[in-house]
């Protein structure tokens, strides 16, 4: 399957990116074709909510920022995986930008299952992001494939990549 990765850690050794990289190696080895792309390093506005898109634009979002790169890989995705730390009981706003912005497209075309990879350092803080993603899930009607969450010693294990690999495997 066509999969994209949307990383949205500025941490580049940190545990999401890990996450995002373990599952890439994961799912290549099944014989998947994984794209992964760091959020977090583009420029991604948030939606203006002016409506071109669905009048004058037909589709076509206003704001020529760094979205033009993620809508065709959106379109052609399968599995579409989000991997975030929590920040404030949520995905971070460098993961919320690209969300909101499919506004536009409505539902990416092709995407039939999703994951969500999520790091914190407490326990007990993924129930934002965990709703969010069910909605979404739901609203793109994609098939939820597996959540991994990782806390701070949680993070890096073979515990973690075992369930990265589990979630994989559910594909
Ligand atoms: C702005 C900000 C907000 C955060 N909010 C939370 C939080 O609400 N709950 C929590 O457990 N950790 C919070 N954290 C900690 C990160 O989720 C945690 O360090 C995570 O492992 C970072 O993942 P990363 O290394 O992949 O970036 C926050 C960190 C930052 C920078």
């Amino acid at each position: 399957m066509n999969i994209l990765i949307l990383q949205a850690s500025p941490r580049a050794n940190g545990s999401t990116a890990w996450m995002a990289e373990e599952y890439k190696k994961a799912a290549e080895a099944a014989g998947h074709q994984v794209t992964l792309v760091n959020v977090s390093k583009k420029k991604n506005a948030g939606c203006l909510a002016c409506e071109y898109c669905h009048t004058k634009g037909n589709g076509a979002c206003i704001q020529k920022d760094d979205m033009q790169e993620l809508y065709p890989l959106m379109a052609e995705a399968e599995v579409l995986v989000l991997a975030s730390p929590i920040y404030y009981f949520t995905m971070n706003a460098q993961m919320q930008a690209p969300i909101q912005r499919m506004y536009c497209v409505g539902s990416p075309a092709k995407v039939k299952k999703m994951a969500l990879l999520v790091s914190s350092y407490s326990p007990g803080v993924y129930t934002g992001a965990m709703a969010e993603y069910h909605d979404i899930c739901n609203y793109w009607h994609a098939e939820d494939s597996g959540i991994v969450t990782a806390m701070n010693d949680e993070q890096k294990t073979d515990e973690t990549k075992q369930k990265i690999q589990a979630i994989v495997n559910n594909l």
